[in-house]
């Protein structure tokens, strides 16, 4: 199994991803939110680039099905009823529904990947099961780090770096990865005890504690709490049944 974790999105369209598994990592706070929405009992989120590609979709599903969602600059979108914080996503608004979301950086990478073999959603929240889903699956995987507008982010490579770290421990024979792969495998085997704070230092987390979203940093921390694998399926991530 060859392993290529992209730092950012940019390789994405480049890439060759057919008959391959994508894991996109956006821990602040798409992926993070994803799995809290899946956990709250929605049917599925259909992740999407734009907020006027979102609103189309609601419309066409129809607006007692779906739940609009999504952040422009780190806050709700004007007319959407959620922004994209994991709290806000509870059996009361999302439950029984479809969340419609997008968001700045991670979003729109699900649709980017489609035509690979399996598209995975991750974050700390669900770090161990995602890398028992990818083991189980044995194909060549690319682990795409969301970042922030194009740039690096730490609490996205730390989150790839824990997955290789599950993937590549005790691996026999030695996983074949490429140096982003290694450099955060790096990132997270020197910040285990402390993933937490890392993820805090980093520029994404101070600017949404500025905006009053601490508590969304702590949830998004918070390692193997919501234990669900969201797949793609025709343009839905749905928590997969193996
Ligand atoms: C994104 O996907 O761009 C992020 O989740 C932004 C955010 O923190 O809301």
């Amino acid at each position: 199994m060859r392993l290529d974790l992209y730092l950012t999105p940019v390789l994405l369209d480049k890439a060759s991803l057919e008959q391959k598994t994508v894991v996109i990592i956006d821990v602040l706070r798409a992926t993070t939110t994803i799995c809290a929405a899946l956990a709250a009992g929605a049917r599925g989120v259909i992740p999407v680039a734009e907020p006027g590609e979102a609103a189309e979709l609601r419309t066409k599903l129809g607006a007692d099905v779906t739940v609009l969602a999504g952040e422009r600059g780190g806050v709700k979108i004007e007319n959407f009823a959620l922004g994209n914080s994991p709290m806000e996503q509870t059996a009361e608004t999302v439950g029984q529904r479809f969340v419609i979301l997008t968001t700045t950086n991670g979003s729109g990478l699900f649709p980017r990947s489609a035509s690979a073999a399996l598209v995975i959603a991750a974050a700390l929240a669900n770090v161990s099961a995602v890398a028992a889903r990818v083991a189980s699956e044995n194909r060549d995987t690319v682990i795409v780090c969301a970042g922030t507008e194009g740039a690096f982010s730490i609490e996205d490579t730390l989150c790839g770096g824990m997955l290789v770290h599950y993937l590549s421990a005790g691996g026999e024979p030695p996983i074949d990865m490429n140096d982003a792969a290694s450099i955060a495998l790096l990132l997270y085997r020197t910040n285990k005890q402390a993933v937490r704070a890392t993820i805090e230092q980093g520029e994404h987390a101070r600017f949404l504690a500025e905006l009053g979203f601490a508590d969304d940093i702590r949830i998004a921390s918070d390692v193997d709490a919501v234990p669900l694998v969201p797949v793609l399926r025709d343009g839905r991530l749905v928590v997969d049944t193996g």
